[in-house]
């Protein structure tokens, strides 16, 4: 990611680049992008059917799921069909698992972590190889969007990008179009920020949901009922619309419930640059201070009985009564994740589709949520995978 927003440390190069990157996820962008996640969930619903065992019903999901939001990210953020779930093999995508291995391997191996030992490490090797075709890949699209805005055709031509549904603007486009005083290198590793940002982190939660709601037979229940009611007038198979989402209230509450149960990246860290006191204790300067929202979503002074896998917990009033910042799956003040609607659409999306077409239960191969194991690599991974049973709805 470079020096990307993410992992940014000037403050004033991060305030520039990150009103950039904000302005791609307005509402009217993302209202576009609904027809985009709808048509990849579709297509998802069928590999997960096809997947499945057919004498068990059984089905490892994750895989799955993360090639549909992979999808989706490169449609909505730079206007390419990688054609992930179809398995193609696509320069970025193939790359991009290169690094992401390169990068778990390290964090589990953490003396890789010393950036001399990694520099002579075969491991490095690798990794600029596969940077190196990233770039490129970028770079390409970059120059060929710039030709195109030049003879105001947006890159490619419109019956191309009719053809892939994309009606409205791309983060890419966005971006060329706003970007003023930004370098390429710097608009280079502003895309690829958010098409790291947006891909792992929607996947592990899309496979959570779906994995807890298997394991909840009561919430799954409420979630197809409250679908239902919105789907109840006219085609009851017809295509969702953004209004549609807006309704998602009991879902919505399912999202974050799972969100607290398996924070996507479960901990991030800030440097402390002014000597601090919290709490009691005192933080030194040039510390880096760690939060573990992994741990605070399961204080048993913020959520009673905090095993329990309860929506309720996300109702207005049980918000209302908790401090703000006692739900941080999304962190929260300046660095706060900018792609929270939009993960928020694309989930919802994800799901409802899901739920509209099977019902989901637990697979044999895990059959308690308590056996999940998942492990903390880059966002938090499965170390085994993720099953459950799928069955179609008649
Ligand atoms: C379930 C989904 C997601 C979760 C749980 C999540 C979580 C987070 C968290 C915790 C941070 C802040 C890290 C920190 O404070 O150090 C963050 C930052 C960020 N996220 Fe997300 N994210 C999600 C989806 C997305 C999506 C869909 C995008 C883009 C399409 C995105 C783009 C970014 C970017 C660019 C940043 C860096 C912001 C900055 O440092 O100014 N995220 N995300």
């Amino acid at each position: 990611m470079g020096d990307g927003i993410f992992t940014n440390r000037m403050f004033h190069e991060w305030k520039m680049n990150r009103k950039l990157v904000s302005s791609g996820f307005k509402f009217s962008m993302l209202k576009s992008f609904v027809p985009i996640f709808y048509e990849e969930a579709k297509f998802l619903s069928q590999v997960l059917y096809e997947k499945r065992e057919n004498n068990t019903d059984e089905c490892e999901i994750s895989w799955a799921i993360s090639m549909a939001t992979l999808e989706m990210i490169g449609r909505t953020a730079l206007d390419v069909k990688f054609n992930a779930q179809k398995n193609a093999k696509h320069v970025f995508v193939e790359n991009l698992h290169v690094i992401l291995k390169v990068w778990e391997y390290r964090m589990l191996h953490p003396w890789f972590l010393n950036k001399s030992i990694f520099q002579l490490s075969s491991l490095k090797r690798k990794h600029d190889i596969s940077q190196l075709k990233i770039y490129n890949f970028i770079d390409d699209l970059v120059q060929r969007k710039i030709t195109g805005l030049k003879n105001n055709i947006n890159n490619l031509e419109e019956h191309n990008k009719e053809s892939i549904g994309l009606k409205s603007k791309s983060f890419i486009e966005i971006m060329l179009e706003n970007r003023h005083q930004m370098t390429f290198n710097q608009l280079r590793d502003e895309i690829i920020t958010v098409m790291i940002g947006g891909q792992d982190t929607t996947g592990m939660t899309n496979a959570c949901i779906i994995f807890m709601l298997a394991h909840h037979q009561d919430v799954q229940n409420k979630v197809l009922e409250e679908l239902l009611t919105i789907f109840s007038s006219g085609d009851p198979d017809r295509q969702l619309t953004y209004d549609d989402l807006q309704k998602m209230e009991y879902l919505e509450r399912v999202i974050k419930e799972t969100m607290r149960h398996f924070p996507p990246l479960p901990l991030f860290g800030r440097n402390v640059e002014k000597e601090t006191m919290i709490g009691g204790y005192l933080i030194p300067a040039g510390s880096t201070f760690l939060i573990f929202p992994a741990l605070l979503h399961f204080n048993a002074q913020i959520y009673p009985d905090p095993e329990k896998f309860n929506p309720d917990n996300f109702l207005p009033e049980a918000c209302r009564s908790r401090h703000p910042y006692s739900f941080l799956p999304f962190s929260a003040g300046y660095r706060n994740c900018p792609g929270y609607k939009y993960a928020m659409l694309q989930m919802k999306t994800v799901i409802s589709t899901l739920v509209r077409s099977y019902r989901f239960y637990p697979s044999d191969k895990c059959p308690k949520p308590e056996n999940l194991r998942i492990m903390l690599s880059t966002t938090l991974k499965f170390v085994d995978g993720c099953y459950v049973k799928i069955e179609a709805r008649t």
